[in-house]
């Protein structure tokens, strides 16, 4: 990062839910990884009077920002109202890679780039818990009801164990793995899709809960196949939880035919990631040579893009935050 009195830059990565996302909201665990392929940066300029945003969602004063952007304003005058520093005005330019809605975790990742931003602009020191507890106001607004998930994953460099109001903790990965990131091209809606599963549970509560255990216990799974370095293992707790996000109403057709694509084109296991209805799928490749292949088929068949990358293997065990 870099900074002076006046110009500092924030950055973010994105993140991709390995296994566990909607049931996480009911307590259960969740896996998540760095996405290092996309970023997002906040460069922040003098301006000569009030805070302006510079973006490709929203440009002009942060007073005027449309309504569903408003957690980014009240996250931005909440960092200035802790920071306690003047200023005369701020232009913030916002550049990102990621796509929106796309269960990427583009919403966390630019108020962690604001944040981070803002803090490096005023020579102040941020701590981990401090920047959580800002970003968290902008996710409330954009999320309605988030587990915290898209938060701490955006904010860590490697893979986290997520449990909410728990904190996290490193997942071991004792075999290095690809993953192929394929985008159906349609922007998914989380709040619909985590109050739609609310609305199954009130009326349908038995199916409902048991489609989430199990997608809780094959996190559980999931994590012991990760710690085995058993791949094929992993391929196939994934397909089970796309199966029972599909029960919960979650996936969609585009989804699907991606999922199917990637599975006949030899991944151990794909699924949605993220909040689903539109987004991206994940398939799992056990090299980069079935990782091409995997990429190949899916651009072909109808995914708008993909990118593929390599999860390296980790050996820690010890708890990051509580
Ligand atoms: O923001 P998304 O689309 O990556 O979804 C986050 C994961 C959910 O479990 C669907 C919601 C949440 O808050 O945990």
């Amino acid at each position: 990062m870099f900074s002076s009195r006046n110009r500092a830059i924030g950055k973010a990565h994105s993140k991709l839910i390995l296994i566990g996302e909607h049931a996480v909201v009911y307590g259960h665990p969740a896996i998540a990884l760095p996405f290092p392929t996309l970023t997002v940066t906040c460069a922040i300029e003098e301006a000569d009077s009030g805070i302006h945003l510079d973006s490709k969602l929203y440009s002009g004063p942060i007073d005027q920002i449309p309504k569903r952007l408003k957690g980014l304003a009240i996250c931005i005058h909440k960092t200035i109202q802790e920071i306690g520093k003047h200023h005369n005005g701020l232009l913030l330019k916002i550049e990102s890679m990621i796509p929106i809605g796309r269960g990427l975790g583009s919403s966390a990742a630019i108020a962690v780039a604001i944040v981070r931003s803002l803090f490096q602009y005023f020579n102040c020191e941020l701590s981990d818990e401090k920047l959580r507890e800002l970003v968290n106001i902008a996710e409330i607004y954009a999320h309605g009801n988030p587990s915290g998930i898209d938060m701490e994953s955006v904010c860590c460099d490697e893979p986290i164990w997520f449990e909410r109001g728990k904190g996290i903790a490193s997942v071991a990965i004792r075999s290095s793995f690809y993953l192929v990131v394929a985008d159906t091209g349609r922007a998914g809606d989380t709040r619909s899709a985590v109050g739609s599963i609310k609305h199954k549970l009130d009326k349908s509560p038995i199916q409902t809960k048991q489609s989430i255990d199990r997608i809780g216990q094959y996190t559980l799974d999931a994590r012991n196949a990760l710690i085995q370095g058993n791949l094929v293992q992993l391929g196939l707790l994934l397909n089970l939880a796309q199966t029972e996000l599909e029960k919960l109403g979650v996936s969609d057709h585009g989804i699907n035919h991606l999922v199917n694509i990637a599975r006949n084109a030899g991944a151990l296991g794909a699924k949605l990631t993220g909040g689903g209805r539109g987004g991206c799928i994940i398939a799992l490749a056990e090299n980069c040579v079935q990782a091409r292949e995997i990429s190949e088929q899916l651009n072909q068949n109808g995914a708008k893009r993909t990118w593929s990358f390599k999860v390296e293997e980790t050996q820690q065990f010890q708890s990051i935050t509580s």
